[in-house]
């Protein structure tokens, strides 16, 4: 039985600059944290950066052509602050035009440009200004918004200020996986403070220039479920994950309050944290960082077991990703332990569990954006699978089956959400291409297309082509 797709809903791909731009230093363009952090012997596997990546600053023309020849409505790419305002500082018009003309190609394709301000590629010399620890680093934001728009906002409607906060403020500042490689409770919750200011502020702005933009943020989710229901060791573990993943940004976006049973739970184990996240907090933060919004982005990989109690086998989800001393990135994670449940996994050692999907948007539709009046997105979902090239008569292919069906699964789980009622608008693939995947270098591809890093070739696999054929069918 074929299922269609609700009309209007839009088909897309996602990438970040960092990940895909290479020629990090030129034209003007200056140290990002991502620079500066793969120079840390053993941060990335493989000691990878960014530097070439998919070359994509040059190429950007033919990676069009190839979303078009994808079928693809809508491209969600970020933006380089350290390209637009080198240094955190003047607006360098050489960085804007890249930008400009990747626009120009985009709408010349007819492909909706999707616009992330930031991820995660905060220019070096604001870091050593303090970073997103420093409230200022807030301001600055705005500042990079704006003068982006002065450039694009002519044609470019659809604007994300942040990718994933969550990432950037604990991955970055309390587990140490990611730039900028901190690992301090205090400073992951200040910054996750000021990221959420950064977006209310660049919201207002933006909102204020042009009435008619439609804005938002993408956050990542877990759908975290106990090991058993009825033990409440479990359903508290399972309370502590959604709690620092999901509720510590939707709560303050959607409900100007951050989760209250949170605070408490850092409380117990880092009081001075919380003091000065506290102390951080403003009168007037939190409804300047609840602005009305028109969009919200949930990405989604994988699902969480949990239990209160360690599990007899060892446990396997995620696990560090480098060799990097890390730490959890929760702040408070003491008794929560992963549990086995036996699903398929990904080459990253992700669940595979595209129900949890169907469960996070009828959540999130219903507890947050229903009420606000928001449009749900899904602007990231994907998998990292070991490809094998072969050539077939000359040409070369991908049969990337594990992929193709975790698309599948995932878009069948989208359809499920919509016949229960959640307005979902969209879905973007997680990744148009193969690219630098942050700590783990280039070791794991997300691609629906393959690209050899030796020659910049692209190879549309297997799955980009089943996309191509969904996008084209408007059904599963
Ligand atoms: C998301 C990010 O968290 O996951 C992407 O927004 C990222 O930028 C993707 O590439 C996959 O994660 P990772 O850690 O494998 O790069």
């Amino acid at each position: 039985m074929t299922r269609a797709f609700p009309d209007g809903f839009l088909f897309g791909a996602a990438t970040a600059a960092y990940q895909i731009e290479g020629a990090a230093f030129d034209d003007g363009r200056t140290a990002s944290i991502w620079d500066a952090f793969t120079r840390i012997p053993g941060a990335i596997v493989g000691g990878d950066d960014g530097d070439v990546a998919c070359d994509h600053y040059r190429r950007y023309a033919d990676d069009v052509a190839l979303m078009k020849s994808l079928g693809l409505q809508t491209y969600r790419f970020s933006v380089s602050w350290a390209r637009v305002r080198p240094d955190g500082g003047a607006v360098n018009s050489a960085g804007i035009d890249f930008y400009s003309r990747l626009v120009d190609e985009l709408l010349a394709a007819d492909i909706l440009p999707w616009l992330t301000l930031y991820h995660w590629d905060l220019p070096q010399a604001l870091q050593e200004k303090g970073g997103w620890v420093s409230r200022d680093t807030a301001e600055r934001f705005v500042d990079y918004a704006a003068s982006l728009h002065d450039a694009l906002g002519d044609r470019v409607k659809v604007w994300t200020t942040l990718n994933e906060p969550w990432c950037a403020s604990f991955l970055g500042h309390t587990g140490g996986e990611h730039a900028p490689g901190h690992t301090s409770v205090a400073e992951g919750l200040l910054a996750s403070h000021h990221l959420l200011l950064a977006h209310g502020g660049a919201v207002r702005e933006l909102r204020g220039r042009d009435a008619s933009l439609d804005l938002g943020i993408t956050l990542n989710h877990t759908v975290a479920d106990p090991a058993d229901p009825q033990n409440a060791g479990d359903v508290d573990a399972a309370r502590r994950v959604d709690g620092q993943f999901n509720r510590w940004f939707l709560d303050p976006i959607h409900r100007a309050s951050y989760p209250a049973d949170i605070v408490e739970d850092i409380r117990a184990v880092d009081p001075a944290a919380v003091d000065a996240f506290e102390a951080a907090v403003h009168d007037g933060d939190l409804t300047a960082i609840a602005q009305p919004i028109d969009t919200q982005g949930v990405n989604y990989y994988h699902g969480d077991l949990v239990s209160g109690t360690r599990q007899e086998h060892p446990p396997v989800g995620g696990g560090p990703a480098t060799t990097r001393p890390g730490r959890s990135p929760y702040p408070s994670f003491e008794g929560i332990h992963p549990v086995e449940r036996g699903l398929p996994r990904t080459a990253q050692n992700w669940e595979i569990q595209p129900e949890g999907l169907t469960r996070l948007l009828q959540r999130v539709w219903d507890e947050y954006a229903r009420p606000a009046g928001v449009r749900l997105f899904i602007t990231e979902n994907g998998a990292a699978f070991d490809d094998a090239v072969s050539v077939e008569n000359g040409e070369k292919r991908v049969h990337d089956a594990d992929r193709t069906d975790y698309l599948r699964a995932h878009l069948a789980a989208v359809l499920d959400a919509v016949d229960t009622g959640v307005d979902v608008r969209g879905y973007f693939a997680w990744s148009l291409m193969d690219n630098f995947e942050w700590s783990w270098g280039y070791d794991k591809r997300f691609g629906i297309v393959r690209v050899d890093y030796d020659t910049q070739e692209r190879t549309v696999k297997d799955s980009g082509r089943e996309y191509a054929r969904i996008i084209a069918a408007r059904s599963l």
